[in-house]
C-alpha cells in the first residue's frame, strides 16, 4: 500500500507528483535525534568548524545558512570566523532551537533561528551565498528535497558545504552505514572541492572556485 503525500507537503511545493510508501504522515518527518554529547559539541566548535573553514577556503562575508543547526554549536564560530552579513539557522527541533538561541545570545552572535523543514524552507530564492550542512541530509528522509531547496536558495556562485560520507561513517558508523546522498537526483549543484571530511558544492550557474 502506498500513501499519497498531503497537499501541504514539500513535494507538492516543489511541483512533483509522487506517493510515499506507507508509513503515515509521521513517516515524512521520521528522524531519530542524536544524543547531546558535550565532548562532541566542544570538538565541533573548537576543532571541526575552524578546520573546515580553512580546508575549504570559505569566503568571508556574505549570507550564511546552516541546515539543521540543532543546538547552534557552529553558529557563533561561523560568525567569528566568517563575519557574515546575515546568519540563519533552520531546524525542526524547537527545544534545540531554544538552546541555540541561548548559546547565540551568550556569545553575542546575531542570528536568525527558524523553526522549519530543510525540505521546504521559508526562504527566498537566491538569498544565500553559503549553506552548511553538518550531516542533516544524511539522516533525513528524502534528502534530495533538501538539496533542491539548497540549490534554490543559493545565489549564483553560492557554495554548499557538507560533511562527506567518510565523515559520517567515522562519527556515526552504525547509523550512517548504507546511507548515501542521492546527488544524481539533484541538479544545480556540482562538487568543486573535496577535503576528505568535507566537500564544497557550487551552484552550476557560476563556479565560485577557480
Ligand atoms: C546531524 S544533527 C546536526 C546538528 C548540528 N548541526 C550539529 O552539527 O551538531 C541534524 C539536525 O537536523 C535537524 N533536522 C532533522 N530533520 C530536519 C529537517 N527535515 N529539517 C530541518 N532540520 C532537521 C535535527 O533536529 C538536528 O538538529
Amino acid at each position: 500500500m502506498r500513501a499519497t503525500i498531503p497537499p501541504t507537503s514539500p513535494l507538492d511545493r516543489l511541483g512533483e507528483t509522487a506517493s510515499l510508501p506507507v508509513g503515515t504522515a509521521g513517516h515524512w518527518h521520521a528522524y531519530r535525534p542524536f544524543p547531546n554529547l558535550p565532548g562532541r559539541n566542544d570538538r565541533q566548535g573548537t576543532l571541526e568548524v575552524p578546520l573546515l573553514v580553512r580546508a575549504l577556503g570559505l569566503p568571508r562575508g556574505g549570507r550564511i545558512l546552516e541546515l539543521g543547526c540543532g543546538r547552534g554549536i557552529a553558529l557563533p564560530v561561523l560568525h567569528r570566523l566568517l563575519h557574515p552579513t546575515r546568519l540563519v539557522g533552520i531546524d525542526m527541533d524547537v527545544r534545540a532551537l531554544t538552546e541555540a538561541r541561548e548559546r547565540a545570545s551568550a556569545a553575542a552572535t546575531p542570528v536568525e533561528l527558524l523553526h522549519g523543514d530543510a525540505r521546504c524552507m521559508p526562504l527566498a530564492d537566491r538569498s544565500f551565498d553559503l549553506v552548511l550542512d553538518f550531516g542533516t541530509c544524511y539522516h533525513i528522509s528524502y534528502p534530495e528535497l533538501a538539496l533542491r531547496e539548497v540549490a534554490r536558495v543559493l545565489a549564483p556562485g553560492g557554495i554548499l558545504v557538507e560533511e562527506t560520507r567518510i565523515s559520517q561513517l567515522l562519527s556515526h558508523p552504525l547509523r550512517s552505514f548504507g546511507r548515501r546522498i542521492p546527488w544524481r537526483r539533484v541538479s544545480g549543484l556540482r562538487r568543486a572541492r573535496w577535503r576528505v571530511l568535507w566537500s564544497a558544492y557550487v551552484t552550476t550557474a557560476e563556479l565560485a572556485f577557480g
